[in-house]
Formats: structure tokens, C-alpha cells, sequence
């Protein structure tokens, strides 16, 4: 029988926790974030900003060589015990582990533990075999599911599995729960055997569906309700915060779901780069989903067998392709559907959903790769909220009165 309880004070750790996608995700369907942990500094000033020390502790440690034991030599007792440790723990080592013939599956899991290029993927393990938490949920790319024709998740799943766990694995598209982005990502959720608790990853889809009805989102949130209500700007616009003008008309659902209680009268990080009068020409030029390859000879600058969609400008009225770290190099790869420049922060950040009162630290490349890097917040909410409703008998975002707040907005 599925354990009882109420979530709230219920901690979690957050490994490898960036500026905090899933920490905000989590802390959004109640849970508390007791310690997390990275090497970054301006992801880390992001995280503090947003969640607090008063939230748990936010703490920048090399994981490489930060052991389980010293993290609970620093916690409180009653924080040694966290529901849930979760992460995306960053590893090189996948594809070696798929050369060669295939093998058996333990033979896989093996080689990963191995592996010294995976050593932030045993650590997160270690963390796991060591805090004993009822669930674990580890983030990853879904390239795994097949490396020269080994499924590594496979493996993966069996590693977990090894530590006590009942572990399922499940691609997961962000769009499925209302995020304006086709972003895939392969998520583990391990359940410790003996817990009490019976669910698994794989029902997460029609879950989602309800998520993300419930939140008053459509089937597939664009581009254009994601970022038309923000401010027009110029490229190297650095005005910050900026007046939050009301467009004429009234902005779309997912717009007035991230500014839900942020000041009503600005935006922040509403800023952009600064682009040469030759790139400010190709982009005028450019049609919506128009590619590098498309563009008059005039403007090119790099090869265009290689650098096909070097440059790539959104489109209104679909979700956006995946927004990446590399917006952090250069932002070509997502230019404004409708002005000739790249995207702002804000705008790259509501592409993730990311709300609008959350703040980013350092400069502007930092605070691209601290968006792009992150498991977008309404994706780790949906996550965190289905944990919540099958493992503690919740209703669907049971304490959030979503519909009258988003009413007031
Ligand atoms: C994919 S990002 C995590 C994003 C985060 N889960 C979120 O939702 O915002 C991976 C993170 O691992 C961190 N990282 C990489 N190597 C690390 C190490 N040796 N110790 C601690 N953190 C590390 C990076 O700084 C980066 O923030």
C-alpha cells in the first residue's frame, strides 16, 4: 500500500542543480530542497537567489571529489533522511561503453561503473546508495537508448536497480507538459523496493496531458504565446529591468502562467547581444524557419555543408526546437520570429519556462548556459507533481489554486 503523507517539508537533493530547473519544478509541487550542489559559480549565485539558503543549502561543490558522507556531516539531522535525490549528472563516458560488439547488459552496467570518464555518474550513484531516499530521479539525453546499437539505459536502469531500487526509464517530451519547446530527455525514476510506493515513469505521458490542462495550456504552446506580450527591443538592448508594457490585447495563458506574481510593471533580463550590420541584414532577409543554408551567398560566413542551421529564425506559431547551452557561444540558432535579432534572455528563458521573478546571475553567456542546460521548470514540475499524486495520494496540483490566480494576472 502507497505510503501517506503530505509532501510539504518533504526535502529532496538536487545534484548537479545548475541554476535550478528542477529545483523550482520541485519546489513547485511541494518539496523542499535540503542541499544543492554544483561547481559553477554564476549558476550557483542564480540558485541562491531564487531559492534561498533559507530553502536548505545551496552549496558549490566539486562532485568529482565530494563525497555522500561529507554532504551529511553538514546537514541537519532531520534533512539526513530527503525523499528524493535527483540530478542530470553530466557524463562523457556513454559512448564508449556502446563500441564494439554488443554485449549483455550486465556486462554494459559494468563498464559504466568503470568507466573513469563516468566518475559524476558513480558519484550520483553513491549518493543515492548512500541517502537511502524512497525515489530517485536521474535526467539524461535520449541518445542513450541506443550508442552503436547498445541500449546504455539499459544498463543504467540495472545500475540502480542494483542499489535497491525498482528503476523505469522513459523519453519525455517537454511539450507535453505546456513548455513552448520540443525537447526530449530520457528520465530514470527509481522507487526503493520496500518503500510502499508503486509507480513507475512510463504512465508519465497522459499524466502530463491532465498537468498540463489543469495549468490552462493547450496541446502545443508556440512561440508566440511564450514571448509575444514581452517588450520589441533592438538587438543589444541592456535596459534591465525594463517597463513591462501591456500589449493591446490580452496575453496568452502560458504568458500570464509566468508572470504569476512578479511585478506587474517590469521585466527583467529582457536584454540582448549586439549583432554586426551584416548579420542584422541576413536575419531581416530571413524567413520564419529559414535556415543558414537558405541564405543569399552574401551573408555566409562559415561553410554551409557544415553549418547548415547555423542560423535558424522561430516560428510563430510552432513550440521552438530545443533550446541549448550553446545559445551561451552565439544565439543564431533561435532568431526572433518577428525582429531582426537574436532572442533575449527573458525570451530564451520563457522558451524554458522559466517564470518571469526568476532572476539570472553573470554575464551574458553565463546566463544562456544556465537556461539552456536546465531541465525546464514546468517539465520538473509535471515530474515532481506525479511523484506527489501516485507516491503520496495527492490530487493533481492539490493547494494551487491555478485558475483564479492566473485570472488575477
Ligand atoms: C545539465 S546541467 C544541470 C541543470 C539543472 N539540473 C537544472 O535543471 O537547472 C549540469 C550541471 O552540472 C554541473 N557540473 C559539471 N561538472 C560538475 C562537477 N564536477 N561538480 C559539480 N557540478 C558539476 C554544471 O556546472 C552544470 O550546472
Amino acid at each position: 500500500m502507497a505510503q501517506r503523507a503530505t509532501p510539504e517539508g518533504r526535502g529532496f537533493l538536487d545534484l548537479f542543480c545548475g541554476a535550478g530547473g528542477i529545483s523550482w519544478g520541485w519546489s513547485r509541487a511541494g518539496f523542499r530542497p535540503v542541499a544543492s550542489l554544483d561547481s559553477d559559480v554564476p549558476a550557483l549565485r542564480s540558485h541562491e537567489w531564487n531559492f534561498g539558503d533559507a530553502h536548505g543549502l545551496t552549496l558549490k561543490r566539486d562532485l568529482s571529489t565530494f563525497t555522500p558522507q561529507e554532504l551529511g556531516g553538514l546537514l541537519p539531522a532531520s534533512d539526513r533522511t530527503p525523499f528524493a535525490v535527483v540530478g542530470g549528472p553530466p557524463c562523457q563516458g556513454w559512448s564508449r561503453a556502446g563500441r564494439g560488439k554488443i554485449r549483455s547488459i550486465r556486462g554494459v552496467a559494468t563498464e559504466l561503473l568503470n568507466d573513469p570518464r563516468n566518475q559524476l555518474y558513480r558519484r550520483f550513484l553513491e549518493y543515492v546508495e548512500h541517502f537511502e531516499a524512497p525515489v530517485c530521479v536521474m535526467e539524461n539525453v535520449p541518445g542513450m537508448l541506443s550508442i552503436e546499437g547498445v541500449n546504455i539505459a539499459q544498463a543504467v536502469a540495472k545500475n540502480i536497480e542494483d542499489l535497491g531500487y525498482t528503476c523505469t526509464y522513459q523519453v519525455v517530451n517537454a511539450r507535453w507538459f505546456g513548455v513552448p519547446q520540443d525537447r526530449e530527455r530520457l528520465i530514470f525514476l527509481g522507487v526503493r523496493r520496500g518503500s510502499g510506493f508503486d509507480f513507475d515513469i512510463t504512465r508519465i505521458r497522459s499524466f502530463a496531458g491532465r498537468f498540463r490542462r489543469r495549468l490552462g495550456l493547450g496541446s502545443g504552446t508556440t512561440v508566440r504565446d511564450a514571448i509575444a506580450d514581452l517588450p520589441p527591443i533592438e538587438h543589444g538592448a541592456s535596459e534591465d529591468p525594463m517597463i513591462y508594457h501591456r500589449k493591446v490585447g490580452r496575453p496568452s495563458g502560458y504568458a500570464r502562467l509566468m508572470r504569476q506574481g512578479c511585478n506587474p510593471k517590469q521585466v527583467t533580463d529582457h536584454v540582448t547581444r549586439v549583432h554586426n550590420e551584416q548579420d542584422l541584414e541576413a536575419f531581416s532577409t530571413m524567413s520564419e524557419g529559414m535556415l543558414y543554408v537558405d541564405l543569399d551567398a552574401r551573408f555566409k560566413r562559415y561553410r554551409d555543408d557544415i553549418f547548415k542551421d547555423k542560423y535558424r529564425r522561430l516560428y510563430w506559431e510552432r513550440p521552438s526546437w530545443t533550446v541549448t547551452a550553446h545559445l551561451a557561444k552565439d544565439g543564431y540558432s533561435h532568431i526572433h520570429p518577428g525582429q531582426s535579432r537574436t532572442l533575449s534572455i527573458r525570451e530564451a528563458a520563457r522558451l524554458q519556462s522559466f517564470p518571469d521573478d526568476f532572476r539570472f546571475f553573470g554575464n551574458i553567456g553565463d546566463r544562456f548556459r544556465q537556461i539552456g542546460n536546465a531541465v525546464p521548470p514546468l517539465m520538473a514540475w509535471g515530474i515532481a507533481e506525479y511523484i506527489r499524486c501516485h507516491g503520496l495520494g495527492r490530487d493533481l496540483l492539490h493547494g494551487h489554486e491555478i485558475g483564479r490566480e492566473l485570472k488575477a494576472v
